[in-house]
């Protein structure tokens, strides 16, 4: 009862909530009529005059209204798109840093550019993060438009884009990216070893971040982590033994697998027959191990498939990211899993890795100031985005009612018998010329149902993680509307991609251009290695182009033909299409007849670029027409179907179906368009192998009944297969949950992470005397550390270690310390502190312990004077040392050792002869070698530790709290390390003037 009244009132609270939107539609809508008014260039003028509003006191929300009003007028004329009311309501969700749940297909991409804009404005920088390249690069040349067009400067990051160009893309206005780039790029700046080399905009490269698809960048891919690895090559050799080992080796006789853990076991046989073979003892022997070694090649040959978790391509093993569907080029498996894949396969083995840097994305996003979402599915995660992120999930009605029909599941008692079916399924919607998608889950079975297609003579697309086939990814996307369009796809065609019924105008233009354009650019062989890609070609109605149109064309032709040879221009296939490229946002930025000006003005120099221009409106045009009859036409048959051939096991617990299916489901009836999506599974597909439930009998039982031809459609069984999902998706419910009590902990090492990359960044940004301080910070800071392990302020100073004192002293000083000091004996020291006890003021800038040696004169100047005045009065605040009666003597050890350290050392360095940048130079990269050094092993530790816990927790004490305070301890730890290395190095380097590198490969 009590729970009913609650769940009420959430519905309510989301609906009271958007109606409170409703008020800033209101004031957006009233602004429309006279922002309509203005001319091109009035308008981009807002950008200005709202920029300056804002630098004059103005907040974000005065603006809001109008700067959402400009936004919608630009969209409106460059995209023809006008943004609904609603969509304006996703935009001020964005903006107040919460999650926008809209369902697929109602256009959050076009929702993201109000949100970006508006924050743009404040010219910190605005990153939209998307799942995949392809997507980051649509929306930033589709959405860049209306961005551009306002006057602000739109970046996009693409995998392998050097670094140069990262940055000038990292400091525009509003920057495109996808979240591993984002991830990578983060890292990689946290490794570098000069500024120049950092590409993202320090010292604050966060300001605000829409992240689309958020559940699948936050939730479902949140804890992975990104690792950037260095190598490591010493037990390369042993991989190939163990995988020949492994293929000796039997599953049930030698191993046992287990498919739920991901973990084999092997028996005992199993252990005498690898022993046998490799002619070891014990295959744990420490110095000799090859456990790890066996077990990881057995999980190789068990778990990991070619095609589908991987694909081999330039002799590497490349992963396929199982939710997306696309190669992961940069990513490996860790602890050895990918130099055994390679060693099945027969490849070269790559170095084993070490990690040198890691986070996962949910760290990575808790960097931002401010951060927000959208997704076609995130209320089921509301409780986990609130608790990580503190981001509520607005739920926003849908502009048009959803017309979409799910047909039933259909259940196949073989693989065979569901494949079959697809294939008639998708014939019999090839004859009616309805556009179809088929998804699948693997690149092995997306290839199966296309031979099955192809013996049948069916002209189809496959999209899959397969380089030739993802390269043609937005071409084969742009037509996968078309009347008889049939498009098989791996999960790439999943979130976010948008199928036009009747084909996209523009990418078809772009075709025809290039079809057309190309081949005069250039001589070098246009692809050939995609043939068969474009299969379903043939089958499309041909778009008929006017006389006008080819007119333009051949002129285009002519011209590029003509500019080739009288320039004498080479130039490559990349090259020439960037040329097209360029023309065709010229057409953008152009009106007609300013195009036609130029051409004129331009006749006496190759007017290349406004004769595509010209020509690609037209085909526009044509195009245009041609996809608007034909879109009409596919949606009389029904729009698209889309059928899915497995209930891929989602991470996700949702009573309907997976969140994957819902996706692919999600790429049909989109903005209200009709269309249809049936899922047809069978009692051989993985998933259910991989909870090992028993479905031989079933399978048995079903075939002697029935042929296994017939679907057992709304069958009890097929009941129990959807309880078999929820099953699955519970299992990881609970592994996730845990995995977030872990992460919590993990929160730890964020802040340690944070410290370290602070530091970093400090030192390398931050101007010389950063560093120089910091130094003689963690000199003093060595001292003190010294002091405390022999002189406990709560004992007489008669019972101190001033002996072992002293010779760590003289160690870390070394060459520096003048005889005097060194000579300097235990009862020298004891008896000049007996007489200082009573001491209780002190001249700062010239105090000596009583007897002894004075260090060098050289605090003079104010810098240096104030610097030591500062180091002592954080001595005398010093809380967190222990406190005791000797407090005060303790302190004035530690003034005058470290003092007297420091002394040396800033008198050997000026008297170097270096001037002062290269001296700065130096301290420089002594401090980021040694804290990356340390870093790079603390992960180590911590990944160990991890692992160390989970062993533990089998015992009484609580893991997750044994993590934290370990984890703690060794940070402090390697902090402490890091201070020590870095001061002996910067000693030993002043002092025996050593090559540089020397410190470091010593
Ligand atoms: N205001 C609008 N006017 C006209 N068409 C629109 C408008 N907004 C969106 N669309 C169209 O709706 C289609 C879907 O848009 P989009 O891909 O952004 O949806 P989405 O919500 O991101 O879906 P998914 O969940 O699949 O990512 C696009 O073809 C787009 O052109
Ligand atoms: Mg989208």
């Amino acid at each position: 009862m009590s729970s009913e009244i609650k769940w009420k009132d959430v519905l309510n609270l989301n609906s009271w909530v958007v109606r409170d939107y409703y008020r800033l539609v209101s004031s957006v809508n009233s602004l429309e009529p006279q922002i309509q008014r203005l001319s091109d260039e009035q308008l981009r003028e807002k950008t200005t005059e709202l920029r300056s509003r804002l630098s004059q006191g103005e907040t974000l929300a005065d603006i809001q209204a109008e700067a959402f009003s400009v936004v919608r007028e630009a969209a409106r004329r460059k995209l023809g798109m006008r943004h609904f009311d609603v969509q304006i309501i996703g935009g001020a969700v964005l903006h107040d840093g919460c999650i926008a749940e809209m369902k697929t297909g109602e256009g959050k991409t076009l929702v993201s550019t109000l949100a970006a804009y508006l924050n743009a404005l404040t010219g910190d920088g605005v990153h939209v993060v998307t799942v995949n390249d392809y997507l980051a690069r649509r929306d930033a040349e589709w959405m860049g438009r209306v961005h551009r067009f306002l006057g602000l400067s739109v970046g996009l990051i693409q995998g392998g884009m050097p670094l140069d160009e990262r940055r000038q893309n990292y400091n525009c206005d509003i920057t495109y990216t996808n979240n591993s780039e984002l991830g990578f790029d983060y890292l990689r700046d946290n490794l570098s070893h000069n500024k120049d080399e950092l590409v993202m905009r320090w010292p604050r490269p966060f300001h605000f971040a829409i992240v689309d698809e958020v559940d699948s960048v936050l939730i479902d891919e949140g804890r992975n982590p990104l690792l950037i690895s260095g190598e490591d090559r010493k037990d390369a050799a042993r991989y190939p033994v163990a995988a020949k080992v492994a293929e000796l080796l039997f599953n049930g006789a030698h191993y046992n697998v287990d498919l739920k853990q991901h973990s084999v076991d092997l028996t005992e046989e199993g252990v005498a027959l690898a022993e046998m073979i490799l002619e070891t003892n014990d295959l744990w022997d420490e110095n000799d191990p090859w456990a790890r070694f066996v077990t990881n090649a057995i999980k190789a040959k068990e778990f990991y498939r070619c095609d589908v978790q991987y694909i081999v391509r330039n002799g590497k093993a490349v992963i396929i990211n199982e939710l997306t569907g696309r190669v992961e080029e940069r990513r490996r498996w860790s602890d050895g899993i990918h130099q055994a894949v390679e060693a099945k396969e027969g490849l070269e083995i790559q170095a084993d890795s070490v990690v040198v840097a890691q986070i996962t994305y949910q760290s990575l996003f808790k960097l931002y100031p401010k951060l927000s979402g959208m997704t076609g599915t995130a209320k089921t995660e509301e409780k986990e985005f609130l608790k990580m992120f503190k981001m509520p999930v607005i739920e926003i009605p849908t502009n048009l009612p959803n017309i979409r029909q799910d047909l039933p599941i259909q259940a196949f008692a073989t693989a065979r018998g569901k494949w079959e079916h697809v294939r008639a399924e998708v014939e019999s919607m090839f004859q009616l010329g309805r556009p179809v998608l088929v998804g699948t889950t693997s690149v092995e079975n997306s290839e199966y149902l296309s031979d099955l297609l192809r013996a049948r003579s069916i002209p189809h697309n496959v999209l899959n993680a397969r380089p030739k086939y993802a390269a043609k990814e937005a071409e084969i996307i742009a037509q996968a509307g078309r009347k008889h369009a049939i498009t098989i796809s791996t999960n790439m065609a999943g979130r976010g991609t948008d199928i036009i019924l009747g084909g996209n105008a523009k990418m078809l233009a772009r075709g025809i251009l290039e079809d057309n354009v190309l081949p005069f650019l250039t001589k070098e062989p246009l692809n050939t290695e995609t043939e068969g890609v474009s299969l379903s070609q043939k089958a499309f109605s041909k778009i008929k182009l006017e006389p006008s149109s080819l007119a333009l064309l051949a002129k285009a032709a002519l011209m590029a033909k003509y500019v080739q040879k009288s320039e004498g221009n080479d130039w490559s296939v990349q090259k020439a299409k960037s040329i097209v490229l360029e023309s065709i946002e010229m057409s953008d930025i152009f009106e007609i007849e300013e195009l036609q000006m130029r051409l004129e003005e331009e006749a006496e120099s190759y007017p290349l670029l406004p004769v595509i221009a010209l020509a690609y409106l037209s085909v526009l045009k044509d195009c245009e027409l041609h996809c608007f009859n034909e879109g009409n036409e596919v949606k009389k048959l029904g729009g698209l179907h889309v059928i899915g051939t497995s209930l891929h096991e989602s991470r996700r617990i949702d009573n309907q179906a997976s969140s994957n299916c819902k996706h692919l489901r999600g790429r049909a009836g989109r903005q209200g368009d009709p269309g249809s999506t049936r899922f047809m599974v069978s009692l051989q597909d993985e998933m259910f192998r991989k909870f090992n439930f028993d479905t031989e009998w079933a399978v048995r039982l079903i075939s002697s009944m029935t042929n296994d031809d017939i679907p057992i459609e709304g069958h009890t069984i097929v009941k129990q297969l959807l309880g078999l999902q929820i099953n699955a998706e519970k299992y990881y419910f609970g592994i996730r949950k845990s995995l977030v009590e872990f992460d919590e902990v993990l929160e730890a090492s964020q802040v340690q992470r944070k410290h370290v990359y602070n530091l970093r960044q400090l030192i390398l940004t931050g101007n010389g005397g950063s560093s120089t301080e910091l130094i003689l910070q963690y000199m003093q800071a060595v001292v003190d550390e010294i002091i405390f392990e022999n002189a406990d302020p709560q004992k007489l100073p008669r019972k101190w270690n001033l002996g072992k004192f002293l010779d760590e002293f003289v160690w870390i000083g070394g060459k520096l310390l003048p005889e005097s000091l060194k000579e300097v004996k235990e009862e020298d020291l004891l008896s000049s502190v007996d007489q200082i006890k009573g001491l209780d003021s002190i001249d700062v800038d010239s105090f000596s312990l009583p007897n002894l040696p004075l260090r060098p004169n050289s605090f003079r100047g104010y810098r240096k004077k104030s610097s030591s005045l500062r180091r002592w009065l954080s001595i005398c605040s010093d809380d967190t040392a222990k406190r005791g009666k000797y407090t005060g003597t303790v302190n004035l050890l530690r003034k005058y050792f470290g003092d007297f350290i420091i002394a040396c050392y800033q008198d050997r360095v000026d008297n170097s002869g270096y001037d002062y940048a290269h001296i700065q130079k130096i301290e420089k990269e002594v401090i980021v070698k040694s804290l990356d050094r340390f870093w790079r092993d603390h992960l180590i530790n911590m990944n160990r530790l991890s692992s160390a816990v989970n062993v533990r927790s089998f015992g009484l004490r609580n893991p997750l709290e044994e993590y934290k305070i370990d984890g703690c301890r060794f940070f402090i730890s390697m902090l402490s390390a890091t201070r020590r290395l870095i001061i002996e190095s910067l000693i030993q380097f002043w002092s025996k003037n050593v090559v540089f590198e020397e410190i470091f490969t010593s």
